[in-house]
């Protein structure tokens, strides 16, 4: 598959990335430089000749991707110049939560005018692992709490059927084993799971049958609380662990040339120092680095963009076969980046980056074809969201000046 990106700022020739089976990609760049406008090429490419093998899922933790809906009016002429036209795709926004109480009702309209179907997207208690439950809570597991919920949630998860926070309360408060003081604790934080409303109380819809291929699949993450332990984090490592699953049992079926119940999967995550920072544990880390570190088997690629790429753990960057740098300043992550160099570059990959100056400029390093390119990356088809505020004054401690 080839994917177009843009053409070689000197020469003009045009820049395919021709991808095989699953990557792990890095975007990175200082801010305003260009990371998410990348991205959204990314997908548009994914989803060119309207590929029916992928799905892709951008995961969206400013809530701007929507845009993609709608056609890049405001660049008709810089795509006629790229033989390009504008094109609005089509996008469902997965809103964990309760939609209507997260979106306000005009913008739930307005969204929907543009073509955007809103799906609200329940989690099942059942697609949370026995010691995920404990990592939810930091109940270490081998501590009477932790015990407990283990025990519960293990019992439950043996019966091989969905269930709910209820039932996961239930099986506790019958637990002969365990003390009143632990059932307790674990009820309060079970009943402020509830509260969350983005577990599902009735009703089951397996994680894989939530996304489509050919659209845009976008993980709306902007309205859930941040952190290593908020509920973007508990939604991402979800949904990755159980299409890690899915696509597990699905590349065996197609071993075996049967019809296959999940096509492969790419996962497209802005501002992923949210959920792989470097020296911090988070809820999604530990299924992210596998998609990155054993993706490649069941064909699951994985996509990480961020400004830092120093603040992104160094088990993700070192995975990284495709990279896509735009302008970088502070010399940490321009040495966190460098420690990427390989042999066949030549030089280092810093001298590249030394060279960008301007927005939507970048280097493009592919381990598997071993080549390293400037890269003018291509106007954007679907409208690019989220770029109000005006690029970062040239940092004064620039260290290039
Ligand atoms: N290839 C490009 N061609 C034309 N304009 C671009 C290109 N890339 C980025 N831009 C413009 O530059 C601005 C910043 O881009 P973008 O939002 O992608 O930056 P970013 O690196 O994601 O920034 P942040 O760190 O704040 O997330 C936007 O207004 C966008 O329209
Ligand atoms: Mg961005």
């Amino acid at each position: 598959m080839k994917l177009f990106l843009g053409q070689e700022p000197q020469s003009g020739t045009p820049t395919y990335l021709t991808i095989g089976g699953a990557h792990a990609v890095l975007i990175c760049g200082k801010r305003g430089s260009g990371k998410s406008y990348t991205m959204g090429v990314l997908v548009e490419e994914l989803l060119a000749g309207a590929n029916t093998d992928i799905i892709p899922i951008l995961v969206d933790p400013m809530g701007v991707y929507h845009t993609m809906a709608q056609a890049n009016q405001a660049q008709q002429e810089d795509l006629f110049n790229w033989s390009l036209s504008a094109k609005g795709y089509t996008v469902r926004l997965l809103v964990p939560g309760p939609t209507e109480q997260l979106y306000d009702p005009e913008v739930i309209d307005a969204l929907q005018q543009r073509g955007v179907s809103i799906v609200p997207l329940q989690l099942n208690p059942s697609d949370l692992s026995p010691d995920g439950w404990c990592d939810l809570f930091d109940a270490d597991i081998n501590a009477p709490l932790g015990i407990v919920l283990f025990r519960a949630a293990q019992k439950l998860q043996r019966q091989n059927r969905p269930f709910t926070i209820q039932e996961l309360i239930v099986t506790i408060e019958r637990d002969g084993r365990a003390k009143d003081t632990s059932k307790e604790a674990l009820l309060n934080r079970l009943e402020a799971a509830r509260g969350w409303q983005i577990f599902a109380e009735e009703g089951y819809t397996p994680i894989p049958e939530l996304f489509t291929p050919s659209v845009v699949n976008i993980l709306d993450l902007s309205r859930l609380e941040p952190g290593p332990r908020g509920l973007r984090n508990l939604t991402v490592s979800i949904i990755a662990r159980n299409l890690f699953r899915a696509r597990a049992d699905a590349r065996l079926r197609e071993e075996f040339g049967l019809a296959t119940p999940l096509p492969r999967v790419w996962m497209l995550i802005d501002e992923a120092h949210q959920f792989v920072p470097k020296g911090q544990s988070t809820l999604a880390k530990d299924q992210l680095i596998r998609w990155a570190k054993e993706g490649r088997q069941p064909g699951l690629s994985l996509a990480v963009a961020s400004q830092q790429p120093s603040a992104i753990d160094p088990e993700v960057l070192s995975q990284c076969d495709i990279i896509l740098s735009h302008k970088l300043t502070s010399r940490e992550d321009v040495m966190a980046l460098n420690s990427l160099s390989q042999d066949y570059m030549g030089g280092e990959l810093r001298t590249y980056i030394r060279s960008l100056n301007r927005t939507g400029e970048a280097v493009i390093v592919n381990d598997e074809m071993e080549t390293v390119q400037m890269l003018r990356i291509r106007p954007r088809r679907s409208q690019h969201g989220g770029s109000s505020l005006p690029p970062e004054e040239e940092n004064a401690f620039d260290i290039w000046q």
